[in-house]
């Protein structure tokens, strides 16, 4: 039988709002993208749904529920692979933000679904678009986190989305292989089950540099690799290590993190042991979260004049 014949109907349309943050390489800040992007919409009145499809489940620290109750480590994740049923977010995250928890067990989905579904592989790839699509239409914006490295996580991810942007450092070699191994499973994805998905921009996340030269190349790599068409999003994340390690080991998005560290306690209070050094927070953090709102806005923004256009 013919491997379409055996696709339950997709809503494609109810699709129509996800986001999946990709790219072939680790530690180019797709999880911390796609968990500010969600929690940002979230926090300005939006319903969000966050998706986690990666094996090492850091959305978790992100959002500060890694190793709590809440954390199933992707097992309801993996039974709505395995099953097609539709998927079953956990509410109330934050205030209208709604995620779908990864983890452990969805290192173990691509084996299963092969075995699952034997010699459909376009069945395998749209496993996770079969369980989402029942449900998106409930949220304003769908996010998904993508792993790297592993081919048939990166496509469920981009079987199920519309649009996909693509976070990077900006060096030579980030580019060259980060960009130019998702941009292979971006047009298989495209050419094989999922035609609706393109591609909405490239971000330069965690840039030390100011320097205009050094985003010019990046400009002209990026456009190398991808084509002139993958436009970088002119919003730069600027490069704070320390914000970096507070948002996790704190569990905070960084537009948290700001609020946090305007409550440091005062120098004076540490002088007389009234507070504790272990709760200061990086003041770097307003300026982190000021670059990724200012991405959020622009990004939203681009998806609009691409649907109007
Ligand atoms: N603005 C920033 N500048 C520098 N490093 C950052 C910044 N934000 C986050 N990081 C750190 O960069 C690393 C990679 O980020 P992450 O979002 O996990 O990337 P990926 O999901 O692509 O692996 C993490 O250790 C994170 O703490
Ligand atoms: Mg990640």
């Amino acid at each position: 039988m013919l491997d379409d014949d055996q696709i339950p109907p997709i809503n494609w349309d109810a699709l129509r709002h996800t986001y999946v943050i990709a790219n072939g390489k680790g530690g180019v800040g797709k999880t911390t993208l796609a968990s500010n992007l969600a929690g940002l919409v979230a926090a300005d009145g939006a319903s969000v749904l966050l998706i986690d499809v990666n094996g090492q489940g850091n959305v978790g620290r992100d959002l500060g529920y890694r190793n709590t109750a809440t954390d199933d480590e992707g097992e309801a994740l993996y039974e709505a692979l395995r099953t097609g049923a539709p998927l079953k977010p956990v509410s109330g995250i934050r205030p209208n933000l709604d995620v779908v928890i990864g983890g452990l067990h969805i290192g173990a989905a691509p084996d299963m679904l092969a075995a699952t579904y034997r010699m459909q592989q376009h069945r395998q790839a749209l496993a996770l678009a079969i369980c989402l699509a029942p449900i998106a239409d409930r949220y304003d914006l769908v996010v998904i986190d993508s792993a790297p490295e592993n081919p048939p996580l990166q496509q469920l991810a981009l079987s199920a989305a519309r649009w996909m942007i693509a976070p990077t450092r900006s060096d030579k070699a980030s580019i060259n292989d980060g960009l130019g191994s998702i941009s292979r499973q971006f047009q298989l994805v495209r050419r094989s089950v999922n035609p609706a998905l393109a591609l909405l921009g490239v971000v330069l996340f965690g840039s030390g540099s100011a320097s205009k030269q050094i985003h010019r190349n990046a400009r002209q790599w990026v456009a190398e690799e991808l084509g002139a068409d993958a436009f970088l999003f002119d919003t730069i994340v600027r490069y704070s290590e320390a914000v970096g390690q507070d948002a996790r080991s704190h569990g905070r998005l960084e537009h948290e993190l700001e609020m946090a560290a305007a409550n440091n306690p005062k120098f004076w209070d540490l002088r007389s042991g009234r507070a504790a050094s272990g709760t200061i927070v990086s003041a770097t953090s307003a300026s982190v979260a000021e670059d990724l709102a200012t991405l959020a806005r622009e990004i939203l923004t681009r998806a609009a004049e691409q649907d109007a256009a």
